[in-house]
């Protein structure tokens, strides 16, 4: 087999990121957007020592989970995996891929919407020209719409591209309770688009004008976000992942909210225990926290900006929610070594989420709950109970 060989293929599986897979002598093909059971043209694009990618380049049988691709930029973004394809489809390929790396069945979690959730994109310029970079080609994809977005950000990207972008790398938009918030990152701070419309303005993570921060509200508790804060990108799905995680970990007396970000997931279980810790180290969001604590007259939580490497002392029960790497070995360490009886693990990077699964030896995997997070694209998100070993 050589590169540009063309040959007439059928699918014989899907994987979790929107690829079908194909045999060819016994070699493994996987070829982008295919699905199970189509016989299809393909050209070979790329041969590795284990397997091979192709491109499909006619479609002679057609499985009737495909459907029409809404986005014109699909093939060249690289934002979304799943866009040929059901929804539904695209959570039996999740869900499988979950169920067969953890070996146990996996509790879905239901969510409506699949296009137009994410409340913030971080858009790169180059050149002026405003897009996605695509991460395996690292070519930017000029962009005038993206299907993922809420629409209000949408109509904001439409009027950034009036402006000259020149001078800009990177402009990031947040819809908040329909607000919008725009932080720019520029070498040269008197750009035209200081200008623009809208409810709070940053350049270069400064204060320019409007809001100082946006005010989400749920379930009646109010959350402030600053440009630099982590905030759950799709807010139906967060909430899911929150009652989840409060249905796991129960009440008690001590709560650790380690990653807490700007304190959201023990600001929402703040009745269920007595005194709540959460730990971050982003300055930002942590100020975020302790300015919620005002803002919802909350006086059983404190905050600690630090590594979570660093965490000391004991609690009745623990979240951890880390970033795609996962937990550190320190982390690890510490969870085994706490007498916390119940572990939440909410996690946005099933790979790493099993890895420390396994290696937290003192705790029993009782449920994982998934839910999309991430429609269309090729993300997972679980929130996990773990309970102590005896
Ligand atoms: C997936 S977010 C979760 C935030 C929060 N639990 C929420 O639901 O909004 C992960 C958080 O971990 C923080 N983080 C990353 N590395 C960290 C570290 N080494 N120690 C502590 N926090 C860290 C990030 O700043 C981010 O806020």
């Amino acid at each position: 087999m050589k590169l540009k060989d063309k040959y007439r293929v059928e699918i014989i599986d899907e994987d979790n990121i929107g690829n079908g897979i194909s045999k060819i002598d016994n070699f493994v093909i996987f070829i982008n957007n295919a699905l199970k059971g189509e016989i299809l043209d393909i050209e070979i694009t790329k041969i590795n020592k284990h397997y091979a990618v192709g491109k499909i380049l006619n479609i002679v049988k057609k499985n009737n989970k495909r459907i029409e691709v809404v986005c014109k930029y699909y093939n060249s973004c690289g934002g979304c995996n799943f866009l040929h394809t059901t929804y539904e489809n695209e959570i039996e390929n999740k869900i499988n891929y979950l169920e067969k790396l953890f070996q146990t069945k996996i509790n879905y979690l239901n969510n409506s919407s699949n296009l137009n959730y994410r409340n913030k994109v971080t858009l790169h310029v180059d050149n002026g020209v405003l897009g996605y970079y695509n991460d395996k080609t690292h070519n930017l994809c000029e962009i005038d719409y993206c299907y993922l977005l809420n629409d209000k950000i949408n109509d904001k990207i439409k009027e950034i591209k009036k402006y000259n972008l020149k001078d800009i790398t990177e402009i990031m938009i947040r819809c908040i309770s329909n607000k919008i918030m725009i932080n720019i990152t520029t070498n040269n701070e008197n750009i035209d688009l200081k200008n623009i419309e809208c409810d709070c303005l940053y350049i270069n993570n400064k204060y320019v004008k409007g809001e100082k921060y946006l005010i989400d509200i749920i379930d009646n508790i109010k959350y402030s976000i600053y440009p630099n804060s982590f905030y759950q990108v799709n807010n139906e799905v967060m909430k899911f992942i929150y009652d989840k995680a409060k249905e796991y970990i129960e009440s008690d007396d001590t709560l650790l909210d380690l990653y807490c970000g700007t304190g959201t997931i023990g600001i929402y279980l703040k009745d269920n225990f007595k005194h709540i810790t959460g730990l971050e180290i982003n300055t930002s969001s942590i100020e975020n926290a302790k300015i919620n604590l005002e803002l919802n007259n909350i006086n059983n939580i404190e905050y600690i900006c630090d590594d979570a490497k660093n965490i000391k002392g004991k609690f009745d029960a623990i979240i951890v929610d880390p970033p795609r790497i996962g937990l550190s070995n320190q982390v690890i360490e510490y969870l085994n070594k706490s007498n916390s009886k119940k572990l939440v693990y909410i996690s946005c990077n099933p790979n790493t989420l099993k890895r420390d699964i396994n290696k937290l030896n003192n705790y029993n995997l009782e449920e994982i709950s998934s839910s999309s997070m991430f429609p269309r694209t090729k993300h997972i998100e679980c929130v996990c109970k773990l309970v102590r070993k005896e």
